[in-house]
């Protein structure tokens, strides 16, 4: 088994923490703690990521996503369109953010289409939760944001309830037009079956 330098060129593209029992430092996170760093939880295949990150090069861009197949596919679209800006960490998202990422480090966290829990008896596992809003807050720099997007009203719904409750970051307005934001996937699917799409936008000291 070969456990030394990546084999294969994309590999380069994950990041693979030397230690997952304490937060990175900075300068071993894309970026270095200079470029402005945001993060896409549970990013899937990375059509988001991709674009984005092509579109922003000034801006560096980590997708946490706990599927090996989807991190490695990312990484090497992003290899293939060659992106320097793009990393990809194959970790669950919550430890991520609770335990990986040091304070006041992300510019941007983007939750896109997270899976709903529609059944009430599962709301519990739905990511928006208190715990989850309080490491978004840690790890988001002065001025940070919070992007959510959903095609489920009833998670919508939540998020909003969720958010006035714990008062941990600022309601922000979110017009299409505002900046550029690329549709995902699963946007453009749920969007030729006719259903709407949510989003909610928070900020950190904002408002
Ligand atoms: C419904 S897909 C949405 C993918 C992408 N955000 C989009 O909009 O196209 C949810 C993704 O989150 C990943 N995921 C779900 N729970 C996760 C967790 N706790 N940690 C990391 N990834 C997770 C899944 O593997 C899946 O790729």
């Amino acid at each position: 088994m070969n456990f030394g330098a990546p084999n294969r060129a994309y590999e380069r593209l994950e990041l693979v923490p030397s230690d997952y029992f304490r937060h990175l430092t900075r300068a071993e996170l894309p970026g270095e703690g200079i470029v402005p760093l945001e993060i896409d939880l549970g990013c899937g295949d990375g059509s988001f990521l991709i674009d984005i990150a092509s579109h922003l090069p000034e801006r560096q861009f980590l997708g946490v996503e706990r599927l090996l197949g989807r991190v490695r596919k990312v990484a090497r679209k992003a290899e293939r369109a060659g992106l320097a800006n793009l990393q990809v960490l194959r970790l669950e998202s919550a430890y991520t953010i609770g335990w990986i990422l040091p304070d006041a480090c992300i510019s941007r966290v983007h939750l896109l289409f997270p899976d709903p829990w529609p059944k009430k008896r599962h709301h519990k596992n739905r990511f928006v939760q208190p715990d989850n809003i309080a490491s978004i807050k840690r790890i988001l720099s002065d001025r940070g944001e919070f992007l959510f997007k959903t095609d489920h009203e009833g998670y919508f719904e939540w998020v909003k309830e969720v958010m006035h409750e714990c008062k941990l970051l600022t309601p922000l307005g979110w017009e299409e037009s505002d900046f550029y934001y690329p549709e995902t996937d699963f946007e453009r699917q749920w969007k030729e079956e006719g259903r709407k799409i949510y989003r909610a936008r928070f900020g950190k000291n904002l408002g």
